[in-house]
């Protein structure tokens, strides 16, 4: 079976939206297990432009399948992977000014801080580019899997170029497997574009957030208006 975690922070981005107490990311979560979903992921970003500590302490108590947290790799947030202790911490590279995770991680400086990740006994990810330099640096820091960086692949339009980037997701995700990780995907994937990530075959867990999100607005938009008409007019 291929995993998925669904990412639900833009729950959290709405509700943000007017600082106030819906959506509940808390049920957008139950909603997502009910309904298939592996794992539950959530990005705690330093700006807490979505997320809120809060969020993270009460998934940490309510998810019933796996919480995987994306994080950036600093010392704040290893202190809070330690006291919430997530089943999975994603390191991600984080930029204040970006609107969403722009490329993969250079984990080249960050051997001590996986180590001890890994030695507080968390699961540990990190979300890197279809790179085979990186992926052995994986593998030597100690790293359980792999999330491989599909942005590039979801922006491409030509097809050619797409199937050259498959091919370079599909050597990383060997590599990845060959090591012993856990091959994951995540970033830009939707309901068009999935497909040919899964015919390569080899990806055992996706991690997919906004399309899911900006489907669920309009699968529910009709009858969400049609109670509040109900309500009106009563
Ligand atoms: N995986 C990681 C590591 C991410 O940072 C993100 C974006 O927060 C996702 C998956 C989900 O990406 P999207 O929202 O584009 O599906």
């Amino acid at each position: 079976m291929t995993y998925l975690g669904v990412n639900i922070d833009h729950v959290a981005t709405i509700r943000q939206a007017r600082m106030g107490i819906e959506p509940e990311p808390v049920y957008a979560a139950q909603i997502a297990e009910q309904h298939g979903a592996n794992q539950i992921t959530i990005h705690l970003r330093e700006d807490r432009r979505h997320i809120q500590l809060r969020d993270l302490k009460l998934l940490s108590e309510t998810v019933q399948t796996k919480l995987n947290l994306e994080m950036a790799c600093t010392p704040e947030m290893i202190a809070i992977a330690a006291s919430v202790k997530p089943d999975i911490v994603t390191l991600v590279p984080e930029k204040r000014e970006e609107v969403t995770t722009e490329g993969g991680l250079n984990i080249v400086h960050f051997r001590d801080r996986i180590k001890e990740l890994v030695d507080l006994g968390l699961e540990v990810s990190v979300f890197i580019e279809p790179d085979l330099e990186m992926i052995k640096l994986a593998d030597k820091f100690g790293c359980h899997a792999v999330e491989i960086h599909t942005g590039r692949y979801a922006n491409l339009k030509v097809a050619s170029e797409i199937t050259v980037e498959l091919e370079r997701i599909f050597k990383a995700c060997k590599l990845i497997k060959t090591a012993g990780m856990r091959v994951v995907a995540g970033h830009g994937i939707n309901y068009h574009n999935v497909a040919d990530l899964v015919n390569l075959g080899i990806i055992e867990e996706f991690n997919i957030g906004h399309s899911i999100i900006s489907r669920a607005v309009f699968s529910g938009l009709g009858g969400a208006v049609a109670t509040m008409k109900r309500l009106i007019n009563s």
